[in-house]
């Protein structure tokens, strides 16, 4: 058995389809048809129902579906650390949500750019849905996120639980209170989410704090991303739920308040190819760490 044989069985499972399978992969049916034979006659298994339209996989067929497709993922990981490995050029690509600008990410980054000068970082700006696709893609080689989205190749490490606030409009009733703000008190307010998609999203993290608080709000709003949300928060559109790092943002037509739930939180989140201990990444982590140990924040340090 070759890797072919798994990727071309993965594509016709995938698709339903042997024509539409082989145009995936760039090759004729005939072909595509007799390697998907061979591999049943090498298996002894058969892994297509036969004469199923759509096709339909057997139990085996979902099975090997399920453990080729992990293994194809691992070894597209595999190519690309090799080829992190070899290179002479360090590298560290990153991509990262909205909100961990305003919180502590700037300063690790130039903590880590000052020590390890040698290292080119990039950075890419993306959901934490869109991390986790191009991790496996190799296009970055760590993500900043906030959803705890599972994936068998990708390792993910909380770096720390942050607090959630509210973002309220200049005017708005609750603006001038000093006094924590309940989740409740916003219950008829159009509370703003962010992101739209891909889900699941912040937005997602969002509205489960308030179905655990027993809460519905009457009016949910889905915006494109954290500025939308700000500024229509400034229009007195509505108000949106953000983290706490985000008040490092200054606008002066938002107030910004605490919220007296304190289950209210949202993790931040290191996501990682699930193989790759690249010395960058320990650094990387360890720098993080350090910070938050001079700033105070309580976490639970991990290693790669
Ligand atoms: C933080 O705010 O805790 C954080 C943000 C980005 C990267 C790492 C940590």
């Amino acid at each position: 058995m070759e890797l072919r044989h798994l990727r071309y069985f993965v594509a016709v499972a995938e698709e339903k389809n042997f024509t539409r399978a082989a145009k995936r992969l760039f090759i004729a049916q005939p072909p595509l048809s007799r390697q998907i034979q061979q591999l049943e006659e090498e298996l002894g298994v058969d892994l297509i129902e036969k004469g199923s339209r759509p096709l339909k996989l057997t139990e085996a067929g979902e099975f090997f579906q399920a453990h080729a497709s992990e293994l194809l993922e691992k070894v597209g990981a595999l190519k690309t650390m090799t080829q992190r490995v070899g290179k002479v050029e360090r590298t560290l690509s990153i991509g990262f949500v909205a909100s961990t600008l305003y919180g502590l990410l700037p300063e690790i980054v130039r903590r880590f750019r000052t020590r390890y000068t040698h290292v080119q970082v990039s950075f890419h700006e993306m959901t934490t849905m869109e991390q986790i696709k191009a991790l496996k893609e190799g296009r970055i080689d760590v993500g900043f996120g906030r959803v705890k989205a599972e994936d068998a190749s990708v390792r993910r490490i909380v770096l720390r639980e942050e607090r959630l606030i509210v973002a309220l409009p200049i005017g708005h009733a609750l603006s001038d209170s000093d006094e924590p703000i309940r989740l409740l008190d916003l219950q008829n307010d159009v509370l703003l989410v962010y992101p739209k998609a891909p889900r699941p999203s912040f937005a997602d993290q969002v509205l489960e704090v308030f179905r655990a608080h027993g809460i519905q709000p009457r009016n949910v709003l889905e915006v494109r991303e954290l500025q939308i949300a700000l500024g229509l928060v400034a229009a007195g559109e509505g108000v949106s739920v953000v983290p706490e790092s985000v008040q490092g943002m200054k606008r002066k037509d938002v107030f910004y308040r605490t919220l007296a739930d304190r289950q209210a939180i949202s993790p931040v989140m290191f996501s990682v190819r699930n193989l790759d201990k690249s010395e960058e990444l320990v650094n990387m982590l360890a720098v993080i760490y350090e910070i938050y140990d001079e700033v105070g924040i309580p976490h639970v340090k991990e290693s790669l």
